[in-house]
Protein backbone atom coordinates (compact mmCIF):
# COMPACT_ATOMS: atom_id res chain seq x y z
CA UNK A 1 0.00 0.00 0.00
CA UNK A 2 1.39 3.02 -0.66
CA UNK A 3 0.57 5.79 2.28
CA UNK A 4 0.55 9.24 0.81
CA UNK A 5 -0.52 11.07 3.89
CA UNK A 6 2.81 12.23 4.05
CA UNK A 7 2.26 15.88 5.15
CA UNK A 8 1.21 14.07 8.71
CA UNK A 9 3.24 10.99 9.04
CA UNK A 10 6.94 11.57 7.25
CA UNK A 11 8.77 14.47 6.33
CA UNK A 12 11.06 14.51 3.20
CA UNK A 13 14.50 13.46 3.26
CA UNK A 14 17.46 15.40 1.83
CA UNK A 15 17.25 13.71 -1.66
CA UNK A 16 14.05 14.55 -1.90
CA UNK A 17 14.53 17.84 -0.54
CA UNK A 18 16.97 18.33 -3.17
CA UNK A 19 14.88 17.11 -6.08
CA UNK A 20 12.21 19.68 -4.78
CA UNK A 21 14.86 22.49 -5.02
CA UNK A 22 16.46 21.52 -8.18
CA UNK A 23 13.15 20.45 -10.24
CA UNK A 24 12.21 22.39 -13.17
CA UNK A 25 9.60 24.73 -12.83
CA UNK A 26 6.75 26.24 -15.19
CA UNK A 27 3.52 27.20 -15.13
CA UNK A 28 0.91 24.18 -14.00
CA UNK A 29 -1.34 22.97 -16.71
CA UNK A 30 -0.67 21.68 -20.59
CA UNK A 31 0.70 23.63 -22.86
CA UNK A 32 -1.88 25.87 -25.05
CA UNK A 33 -1.85 27.27 -28.21
CA UNK A 34 -0.12 30.63 -26.22
CA UNK A 35 2.59 28.00 -24.91
CA UNK A 36 1.48 28.34 -20.89
CA UNK A 37 1.14 25.45 -18.78
CA UNK A 38 4.38 24.01 -19.00
CA UNK A 39 5.30 22.85 -16.23
CA UNK A 40 7.76 19.38 -17.12
CA UNK A 41 7.89 18.15 -13.66
CA UNK A 42 4.17 18.41 -12.97
CA UNK A 43 3.45 16.59 -16.21
CA UNK A 44 5.57 14.08 -15.55
CA UNK A 45 4.23 13.18 -12.02
CA UNK A 46 0.75 14.01 -13.78
CA UNK A 47 1.53 11.19 -16.89
CA UNK A 48 3.31 8.56 -14.00
CA UNK A 49 0.37 8.80 -12.12
CA UNK A 50 -1.79 7.97 -14.99
CA UNK A 51 0.40 5.05 -15.99
CA UNK A 52 0.05 3.95 -12.93
CA UNK A 53 -3.46 3.70 -12.20
CA UNK A 54 -4.08 2.79 -16.07
CA UNK A 55 -6.20 5.70 -16.90
CA UNK A 56 -5.75 8.22 -19.64
CA UNK A 57 -4.49 11.26 -17.95
CA UNK A 58 -4.34 12.50 -14.09
CA UNK A 59 -4.56 16.24 -12.38
CA UNK A 60 -2.15 16.88 -9.38
CA UNK A 61 -4.37 18.09 -6.80
CA UNK A 62 -1.92 19.68 -4.35
CA UNK A 63 -4.13 18.84 -0.90
CA UNK A 64 -6.45 15.55 0.04
CA UNK A 65 -8.47 18.32 1.13
CA UNK A 66 -8.57 19.82 -1.96
CA UNK A 67 -8.83 16.07 -4.20
CA UNK A 68 -11.95 15.16 -1.84
CA UNK A 69 -13.97 18.51 -2.34
CA UNK A 70 -13.24 17.88 -5.99
CA UNK A 71 -14.40 14.47 -6.02
CA UNK A 72 -17.71 15.11 -4.03
CA UNK A 73 -18.73 18.64 -5.60
CA UNK A 74 -17.70 16.82 -9.37
CA UNK A 75 -21.06 14.21 -8.67
CA UNK A 76 -22.98 16.74 -6.88
CA UNK A 77 -24.70 20.17 -7.33
CA UNK A 78 -25.61 22.18 -4.14
CA UNK A 79 -28.18 21.08 -2.28
CA UNK A 80 -28.33 17.23 -2.66
CA UNK A 81 -27.18 15.24 -0.12
CA UNK A 82 -24.24 12.95 0.44
CA UNK A 83 -23.27 9.66 2.11
CA UNK A 84 -20.89 9.76 4.51
CA UNK A 85 -19.62 7.62 7.56
CA UNK A 86 -20.09 9.53 10.82
CA UNK A 87 -16.48 9.93 11.26
CA UNK A 88 -15.25 10.81 7.41
CA UNK A 89 -12.47 13.09 7.81
CA UNK A 90 -14.61 15.19 5.38
CA UNK A 91 -17.53 16.00 7.31
CA UNK A 92 -15.45 16.48 11.07
CA UNK A 93 -12.52 17.68 9.33
CA UNK A 94 -12.77 19.64 5.81
CA UNK A 95 -16.43 20.78 6.06
CA UNK A 96 -16.18 22.60 2.81
CA UNK A 97 -18.10 20.53 0.84
CA UNK A 98 -20.82 20.74 3.50
CA UNK A 99 -20.65 24.09 4.34
CA UNK A 100 -23.81 26.50 3.43
CA UNK A 101 -21.91 29.50 2.21
CA UNK A 102 -19.57 26.91 0.33
CA UNK A 103 -20.29 23.39 -1.07
CA UNK A 104 -23.60 23.53 0.31
CA UNK A 105 -24.32 19.92 0.07
CA UNK A 106 -26.15 17.88 2.71
CA UNK A 107 -24.02 14.88 5.11
CA UNK A 108 -26.34 12.01 5.45
CA UNK A 109 -24.40 9.80 7.91
CA UNK A 110 -24.45 5.90 8.26
CA UNK A 111 -22.93 4.03 10.35
CA UNK A 112 -20.19 1.56 10.94
CA UNK A 113 -19.22 -1.63 12.72
CA UNK A 114 -16.63 -2.32 15.64
CA UNK A 115 -14.13 -3.24 11.51
CA UNK A 116 -15.56 0.41 10.54
CA UNK A 117 -17.55 -1.32 7.97
CA UNK A 118 -20.76 -0.05 6.93
CA UNK A 119 -24.24 -2.57 7.35
CA UNK A 120 -25.39 -2.96 3.42
CA UNK A 121 -29.16 -2.99 4.84
CA UNK A 122 -28.96 0.54 6.35
CA UNK A 123 -26.51 1.78 3.36
CA UNK A 124 -29.77 0.50 0.64
CA UNK A 125 -31.94 2.34 3.02
CA UNK A 126 -30.31 5.30 2.86
CA UNK A 127 -29.67 5.06 -0.85
CA UNK A 128 -33.15 4.89 -1.84
CA UNK A 129 -34.24 8.01 0.55
CA UNK A 130 -31.18 9.84 -0.95
CA UNK A 131 -29.63 8.94 -4.12
CA UNK A 132 -27.13 11.96 -4.93
CA UNK A 133 -23.72 10.70 -4.25
CA UNK A 134 -21.56 8.29 -1.38
CA UNK A 135 -18.07 9.58 -0.32
CA UNK A 136 -15.75 6.92 0.55
CA UNK A 137 -12.31 8.18 0.72
CA UNK A 138 -10.25 5.15 1.17
CA UNK A 139 -7.11 5.54 3.43
CA UNK A 140 -5.59 4.24 6.40
CA UNK A 141 -7.27 6.88 8.40
CA UNK A 142 -7.27 5.88 11.99
CA UNK A 143 -10.58 5.38 12.58
CA UNK A 144 -10.83 2.96 9.04
CA UNK A 145 -11.55 4.08 5.57
CA UNK A 146 -11.77 0.50 3.85
CA UNK A 147 -13.29 0.19 0.48
CA UNK A 148 -16.65 -0.63 0.76
CA UNK A 149 -17.69 -3.04 -2.08
C1 LIG B 1 -7.88 10.57 5.91
C2 LIG B 1 -7.45 11.93 5.49
N1 LIG B 1 -8.11 12.49 4.47
C3 LIG B 1 -7.78 13.74 4.05
C4 LIG B 1 -6.78 14.46 4.65
C5 LIG B 1 -6.50 15.87 4.18
O1 LIG B 1 -5.28 16.00 3.57
P1 LIG B 1 -4.59 17.43 3.45
O2 LIG B 1 -4.07 17.78 4.82
O3 LIG B 1 -3.51 17.20 2.43
O4 LIG B 1 -5.63 18.42 2.97
C6 LIG B 1 -6.06 13.91 5.71
C7 LIG B 1 -4.97 14.67 6.36
O5 LIG B 1 -4.34 14.29 7.28
C8 LIG B 1 -6.41 12.60 6.13
O6 LIG B 1 -5.76 12.02 7.16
Amino acid sequence: MVDLRSDTLTMPNYPMLETILTARLGDDGRTDAKGRGEDPTINRLEDMAAALVGKEAAILMPTGTFGNTIAVMTHCHAGQTVLVDEEQHMLLTEKFAFEQDLGRLTPVCYHQDSRHMPDPDELDKLCLLYTSDAADEEDSVDLGGRRIN
